[in-house]
């Protein structure tokens, strides 16, 4: 953390995006050098290749990347459902590179799986079908009743409690399935394409009990294969796997947030997500009171801004432009640029914005060919006046 001076002279709070590393003590995954094939001899084919995973406790990661390139199967690793063959591996403390069957089975008890096929009991209702997972765990049959009712009414559920899978809809069949798997409130929940089947609104009801399982007093940790655009504002870290490989490993939440912000940018269009994560990287994320005037028209800036959220208002020649919302740059960067700012942007509301000084610039500038083949191209259709800011103005 650190604090900057705003242009009205209040502090406001900067909070890096640069990724965490994780408590030793709170590693609740940890992969090294996980490499896997399937088959032998001649059929032998390797589908993950030397990779490396830290999962702390009360996390929720997103696991992303094309069909077959190892994400089931490294998750399927990760629930002690496979064997491990080369690297290490370690699950809510078990080696599992050398754990025996015995505490695997242990471990698994733990860990609430969640798969696209659900699997449930045909002739029991929704209720019983998460009934059966409390018979692990034990406790009264009341207290047993309540929790399956309790996570039932979370997921959407607490009007279908009597209901047999074939009267229940596909989405309604593989939330009482989640309702299962999270019955015991394990401490790992593991989630290959849960939301595939769901609508928009039940896939956030889903996420939504997940974050809050993840931000409360057990702190569950959460990792879950998606395509899911919909449910990634409820993570804190993207994981990105192509060929067997983790290629990226970490976004946070709010780098995510940032990204999303850059791929509404005029300027950056078509630039590639790794792009966009790699100048979110450099970006910091502060605040702005209503009223407050954020950058003068005419004045040298040394910094560009994309709004979060919230709305300002830009002036030129003390008449008002336009509207600034959501993915809408400003600000200039005169060193560069060779202009100073075009505009006057007032804060309307309260608002959320990420800024990249000038040093984050020319950092972002050299860190990535693409970015910095961008704003030359925008430099030069420019000329002999150089300079739209590839923020906007
Ligand atoms: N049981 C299996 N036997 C042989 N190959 C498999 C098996 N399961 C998956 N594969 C292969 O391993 C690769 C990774 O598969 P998978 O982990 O399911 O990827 P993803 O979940 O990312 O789609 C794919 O090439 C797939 O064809
Ligand atoms: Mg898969």
């Amino acid at each position: 953390m650190n604090t900057a001076m705003t242009d009205t002279g209040t502090f406001s709070t900067l909070t890096s995006v640069a990724v965490m590393q994780p408590a030793r003590a709170d590693v609740v995954i940890r992969a090294a050098d996980v490499n896997y094939a399937y088959g032998n001899g001649e059929t032998r084919t390797q589908v993950l290749f030397d990779n490396d995973l830290e999962i702390s406790r009360g996390e929720v990661v997103i696991m992303t990347g094309p069909s077959g390139s190892g994400k089931s199967t490294l998750l399927t690793l990760i629930g002690a459902l496979r064997r491990m063959q080369e690297g290490s591996l370690e699950v809510l403390g078990q080696d599992l590179a050398r754990a025996s069957e015995r505490h695997q089975v242990e471990l698994r008890k733990n860990i609430g799986f969640i798969f696209q096929q659900h699997n449930l009991f045909s002739s029991l209702t929704a209720i019983e079908n998460v009934r059966m997972a409390t018979a692990l765990r034990g406790g009264s049959v009341q207290e047993m009743n309540n929790r399956c009712i309790e996570i039932l009414g979370e997921l959407g559920l607490g009007e279908r409690l009597n209901y047999l899978p074939a009267e229940l809809s596909g989405g309604q069949k593989q939330r009482v399935a989640i309702a299962r798997a999270l019955v015991n409130h394990p401490a790992l929940v593991l989630a290959d394409e849960p939301t595939a089947s769901l609508d928009a609104e039940s896939s956030r009801t889903v996420l939504e009990v997940l974050r809050n399982m993840a931000d409360g007093p057990a702190r569950t940790t959460v990792l879950l294969v998606t395509h899911d655009q919909r449910v990634i504002d409820h993570a804190d870290r993207i994981v990105n796997m192509v060929g067997g490989r983790i290629v990226t490993n970490s976004l946070t939440r709010i780098a995510v947030r940032i990204c999303r912000a850059l791929a509404q940018l005029e300027a950056l269009k078509g630039l590639s997500e790794s792009t966009l994560s790699r100048i979110a990287s450099y970006m910091t994320v502060e605040t702005r009171q209503p009223h407050e005037t954020i950058v003068r028209e005419g004045e040298e800036g040394d910094r560009v801004y994309v709004v979060g959220s919230g709305v300002a208002d830009a002036y030129v020649g003390g008449e008002f432009d336009e509207e600034l919302c959501f993915g809408e740059g400003f600000g200039m960067i005169s060193a560069y640029f060779k202009r100073p700012n075009r505009r006057t942007v007032i804060a309307r509301t309260s608002m959320e914005l990420y800024v990249l000084s000038k040093d984050d610039f020319l950092k972002a500038l050299a860190a990535d060919r693409s970015f910095e083949n961008r704003i030359r191209t925008a430099l030069m259709a420019n000329a002999p006046q150089p300079g739209t800011v590839a923020a906007g103005a």
